[in-house]
């Protein structure tokens, strides 16, 4: 069975996979993480910078964890969209170094397939059929796979503005919490009562999502108040307006496209009142829920292997090495297409 090498660098994570056959063997992860939050966001240059030191350290852990050499790779996938375009390249540029320099295959992979894929590998394939929520920093999907290599991606529903990890930081924000705000909220409302505020559930269309009205209402919310914040019930509060929207629009969809799976993966798909949410709201309607654990949501190095594992087993044609970056790829298929979009 073939090896394979994936490499992440879309955002401000350098990750380093080692996949074969469905099993991760090894992996690496670099953040420039805290070289940001004095921002409170991610620098591009500055990302693009932290990826170029760290790449070839975290290669070179993640074959010393998995205890293999580079003469054991087949294959090298790396991230080629979406995300900061600077960064990504650093990977891109990398991926096309080693496959050219060792004679492997490159297979330029979608950032968001990889969210998905990452779960073979903690649950084993994928069924024919499942619907998926992808809820990252920058996107937030309802989905309906196939078969993740071979079939095209429909996207039953998006969100119309903010994403769900996006309405987390920016929240975090107005609450005075560190950047990222995801993990800040989900500590702090362990403390508070979601019940405490009602903030508006947007519901947009039927499986689309809307989050930048929630943010402003609690930007409001926050305005009218007097006398110190609750930060803990406002967390709270706010983290269950989102469990909740995010769980009853994916059971929903489950129901209608008649799928006993739902696949929920991506950063926000961490946190812990939204596992426990869905997870609750499936087991009512008798659907099977997948989702990876923390560490495998956020952006990490095996999630693009295991994109690469599933389309070198498929027998897809590798990408050109002239293969470009597309910083803003919609998800339509596992690879991003040479043609650009
Ligand atoms: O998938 P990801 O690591 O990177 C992107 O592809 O964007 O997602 C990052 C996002 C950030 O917005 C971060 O605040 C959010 O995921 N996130 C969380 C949690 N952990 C990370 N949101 C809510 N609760 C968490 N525990
Ligand atoms: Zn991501």
């Amino acid at each position: 069975m073939p090896l394979v090498l994936g490499i992440e660098t879309s955002c401000d994570e350098t990750g380093v996979g080692l996949v074969r056959d469905g099993v991760l063997l090894g992996d690496a992860l670099a953040s420039s993480m805290d070289e940001h939050a004095r921002f409170g966001g991610v620098v591009p240059e500055i990302a693009a910078r932290a990826h170029l030191h760290a790449l070839q350290p975290m290669v070179r852990a993640a074959l010393d964890r998995a205890g293999v050499g580079f003469g054991d790779l087949d294959a090298v996938a790396a991230t080629a969209g979406p995300g900061l375009a600077t960064a990504v390249q650093v990977g891109l540029a990398a991926g096309k170094a080693y496959a050219m320099s060792l004679g492997l295959p490159l297979y330029g992979v979608h950032h968001l397939a990889g969210h998905a894929a990452v779960d073979t590998l903690e649950h084993g394939p994928l069924p024919d059929r499942c619907v998926a929520l992808i809820v990252s920093g920058g996107h937030t999907s309802l989905l309906a796979l196939g078969d993740l290599a071979r079939d095209p991606i429909t996207h039953l529903g998006d969100t119309v503005d903010d994403a769900a990890g996006e309405a987390f930081d920016k929240v975090a924000r107005l609450l005075g919490l560190p950047y990222p705000g995801g993990p800040a909220i989900d500590r702090a409302a362990r403390d508070g009562d979601p019940a405490t505020i009602a903030f508006p559930r947007a519901m947009a269309g039927t499986y689309s999502f809307s989050f930048s009205g929630l943010k402003t209402a609690v930007a409001r919310w926050l305005e009218r108040h007097d006398g110190p914040v609750p930060v803990a019930d406002v967390a709270a509060s706010f983290q269950e307006a989102v469990a909740d929207t995010l769980s009853a629009k994916s059971v929903q969809a489950c129901r209608d496209h008649a799928s006993d799976t739902l696949l929920m993966v991506g950063g926000v798909a961490a946190n812990s009142r939204v596992r426990a949410l869905t997870a609750e709201r499936c087991a009512a309607a008798g659907i099977t829920l997948r989702v990876p654990r923390p560490s495998l949501c956020t952006d990490n190095g095996a999630m693009i292997a295991a994109v690469g594992d599933l389309v070198v087993r498929a027998g897809l044609p590798p990408s050109p090495l002239t293969l470009g970056i597309e910083p803003n790829a919609v998800l339509r298929s596992a690879l991003i297409s040479p043609e650009g979009r």
